[in-house]
């Protein structure tokens, strides 16, 4: 509700009346029209016309500059992930302002790269961090803080600073999961938050909303959430670093059957994207997929007691 609510001219009742009228976003306000919004949300024309003007300020929704693209990108923060290796073709480590992804078949280390970030966020830049702090929203239940405490370690961190500084959410709904991400703006207003994990971003949308009939549904609300994703990772100039499942491909006879939940949807709205792949023993390997200026090249890392190494 404090979204309106920071609109000039609108107070708690007006802000009220948008919300049950279905408006949920200043976007929506603002590519209202005054008589659709009048009749929604039963206010007089002034006020309709005043909102909808105050959301169109409050949302940028015009163009800016190259260089002002350019200057903000300048700022990009980047958190190592342990492998040099994976780091180099992701482009020098997971990017702020962003979402990254990365997508795989169950123990392929996603949740294991996740953990590591958390700790290596909160390294100081020249060890490859941003000193901030993590939040994780654990759909899978896979969180573990004694992880944590060895990878802590293994950089020189002490583990009891680093747990304080990562925060746990269990989401357990997509509405619950979409809500958390909504939290993440309060939470990052008041501390240094770098980097945001969901893991995984995919798996509550998958088990409620599942047939063919339910498919358009999911996609859209989960672009919704991607959206509001994006939104977060750029006003707060963090990470956000969501894993995802694949899904079994019966058609496929040859190559690698495997391909990532949420279709284009996801893929087109992804910043860099990791395809993992279990090899021999420990050793994983990363490739880059989709990625508008990088090429689609492939790294070997491990994973060993220390966590995510060459
Ligand atoms: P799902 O969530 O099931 O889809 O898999 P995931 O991709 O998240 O896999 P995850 O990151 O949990 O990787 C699990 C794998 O990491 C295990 O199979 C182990 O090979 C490895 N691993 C986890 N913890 C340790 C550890 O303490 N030491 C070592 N050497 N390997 C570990
Ligand atoms: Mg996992």
């Amino acid at each position: 509700m404090t979204e309106f609510e920071e609109l000039e001219g609108v107070g708690p009742a007006i802000a009220e009346k948008l919300h049950s009228a279905g408006y949920d976003s200043l976007e929506r306000l603002a590519v209202s029209t005054t008589s659709e919004l009048m009749e929604a949300a039963e206010v007089g024309m002034r006020v309709a016309v005043k909102v909808i003007n105050a959301a169109r300020d409050a949302v940028n929704m015009g163009y800016e500059k190259a260089s002002e693209v350019m200057e903000r990108r300048k700022h990009l923060g980047h958190i190592l992930t342990g492998s040099p290796a994976l780091d180099k073709i992701i482009g020098g480590g997971v990017e702020t302002q962003g979402l990254t992804e990365v997508f795989g078949e169950f123990g392929s280390g996603k949740s294991q790269l996740a953990h590591q970030l958390c700790v290596n966020v909160q390294l100081p830049p020249e060890q490859g961090g941003l000193r901030g702090k993590a939040l994780y929203i654990d759909t899978e239940n896979t969180f573990r803080p004694e992880r944590i405490e060895h990878m802590a370690r293994a950089v020189g961190l002490d583990p009891e600073v680093v747990l304080e500084n990562i925060y746990i959410a269990r989401a357990r709904t997509t509405d619950h999961q979409m809500l958390l991400a909504e939290k993440i703006q309060e939470m990052a207003k008041e501390g240094d938050v770098k980097l945001v994990v969901i893991d995984s971003l995919t798996s509550l949308f998958r088990a409620e909303y599942c047939g063919r009939g339910a498919l358009a549904e999911r996609q859209q609300k989960l672009g919704r959430h991607i959206a509001a994703l994006h939104k977060i990772a750029e006003l707060n100039d963090l990470a956000v670093f969501v894993t995802n499942q694949v899904m079994a491909r019966p058609d496929m006879f040859f190559g690698d059957p495997t391909k990532p939940i949420g279709g284009h949807v996801l893929g087109h709205a992804m910043t860099a994207r990791v395809y993992l792949r279990k090899s021999k023993a420990n050793t994983r390997v990363a490739k880059l997929v989709d990625h508008p200026g990088l090429p689609p090249e492939s790294a070997t890392f491990q994973i060993v007691e220390a966590g995510i190494r060459d």
